[in-house]
């Protein structure tokens, strides 16, 4: 995993992983900050850590070859993007291809970027929520594995909109890892070129609606 703060959702990963039916094992989180938050509670779990600090590195380029440096030291095969704040380059991504996962605090494509709780509220929409996704060389663009949609209420405000978002977030993204590595969700590329993914043994056909 790599993190760059508090990693509540690598704590969520960290935490869904020990079940004996969970088909990933976490072996190291890698964080570009040494203060991050989500280092000690790594290490709490018993986890590998690593700092790799960008700003000890002429170049992006160089930095990411530093984590790839790690990763490989840890025999890694699929990359988890838990709250890193780094932007990562086509070269580090086509490293992983299908193998490097990002959550994101909005329904993508809708609210890409920063401040999406905001945006999301000054919008009025009704719905928001997250989104686990294949990262691809675009910022919060690729095939999206799982979403889960949460009801925006009159009286939020972005913090209790993040935080109603982030409790999703930590149920989806241990299902999403969980079937990237079993194979259950897997791309598809149709005839024009476009990627979405397909998932075995996925149920569920509830209709979400809010307000309700
Ligand atoms: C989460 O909201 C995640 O969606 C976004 O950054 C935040 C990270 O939180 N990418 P944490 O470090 O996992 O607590």
């Amino acid at each position: 995993m790599l993190i760059s703060g508090g990693g509540s959702n690598m704590a969520a990963l960290i935490a869904a992983a020990r079940a004996p039916d969970h088909p990933a094992e976490i072996v190291v989180v890698v964080s570009n900050r040494a203060d991050a938050g989500g280092l000690a509670k790594a290490q709490a779990a018993g986890i590998a850590t690593a700092v790799v600090d960008h700003k000890a590195y002429p170049d992006r380029r160089s930095f990411e070859e530093a984590v790839q440096a790690v990763l490989e030291a840890h025999g890694v095969e699929i990359v988890a993007l838990a709250g890193f704040l780094r932007l990562l380059t086509p070269w580090f991504i086509e490293r992983w291809p299908d193998r490097l996962i990002n959550i994101h605090p909005a329904l993508l494509p809708a609210y890409k970027g920063l401040h999406t709780h905001a945006r999301a509220l000054a919008d009025g929409v009704k719905i928001t929520g997250c989104t686990v996704h294949f990262v691809r060389p675009e910022m919060d663009v690729g095939p999206i594995i799982v979403q889960a949609a949460v009801p925006v209420l009159d009286d939020d405000t972005p913090e209790t909109l993040a935080a109603r978002v982030l409790v999703q977030e930590h149920r989806i993204y241990p299902l999403a890892l969980a079937r990237v590595a079993s194979g259950a969700a897997r791309v598809v590329v149709d005839g024009e070129g476009r990627e979405r993914v397909i998932t075995t043994g996925a149920g569920g056909d509830g209709a979400l609606i809010a307000p309700l």
